[in-house]
């Protein structure tokens, strides 16, 4: 029987500098002769990246942006992930349900109790082997944003919508240290993926 594969997340704030390790994360784990899958969310599949635009730039309320983040999750599962890791291939996300604990919880307001329901609904217990979570302080990434070029919904928040989501990022790592490691992403690049590199080993 083919040895499962691993599920990786990254995690951060808006402007915290993910995506920029994410292909290192995934070409780390190709040179180790690994098959990768690259995905995000919301996203990941054609129904996720339609929802995934109506999420990011329509207005809508927040429970309603809840339920469409689970419901692109259910198909990202479905269709790719799950499929992807039962024949061995590691999975490598950009995002995932930290993020709804993170924005819809701490930023919007949401309990959590209604996150967990729809977590254990979708998931089924199912979370990732390792999430990587970058942090920076909120003037750091508030820095980092306005280089961005075009803001979507959730770039356009306060800085205080982005500490609340940055502390309710912080405690979930606080109550699952061994899954969710956090990185000082003020370091420089070079010093983050060396880093990296240490953490993936230990995945084994
Ligand atoms: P992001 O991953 O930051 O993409 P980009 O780098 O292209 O801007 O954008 C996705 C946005 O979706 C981000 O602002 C966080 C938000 N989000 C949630 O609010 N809840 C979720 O469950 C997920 C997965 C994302």
């Amino acid at each position: 029987m083919t040895k499962p594969g691993k599920f990786i997340t990254l995690e951060g704030v808006d402007g915290a500098g993910k995506s920029t390790h994410l292909s290192f994360v995934a070409d780390w784990l190709r040179k180790q002769g690994r098959e990768v899958v690259v995905t995000r969310e919301p996203g990941g599949t054609p129904l996720g990246e339609t929802l995934r635009e109506l999420l990011l730039h329509r207005d809508m309320d927040a429970d309603t942006e809840l339920l469409l983040m689970f419901a692109a999750r259910q198909a990202h599962l479905a269709e790719l992930i799950l499929p992807a890791l039962a024949r061995g291939a590691w999975v490598v996300s950009d995002r995932f349900t930290d993020a709804s604990y993170a924005y819809q919880c701490g930023g919007r307001g949401i309990a959590v109790a209604r996150i967990a329901a729809l977590e254990t609904w979708v998931q089924r217990g199912f979370a990732p082997d390792l999430t990587l979570l970058f942090d920076v302080p909120p003037e750091v990434a508030e820095a980092r944003r306005s280089a961005a070029r075009t803001a979507d919904r959730f770039e356009r928040e306060a800085d205080s919508f982005f500490s609340r989501v940055r502390n309710a990022y912080l405690d979930r790592a606080r109550a699952e240290p061994a899954r969710i490691l956090v990185l000082d992403a003020r370091h420089s690049i070079a010093d983050l993926q060396a880093e990296i590199g240490e953490l993936l080993k230990g995945l084994g």
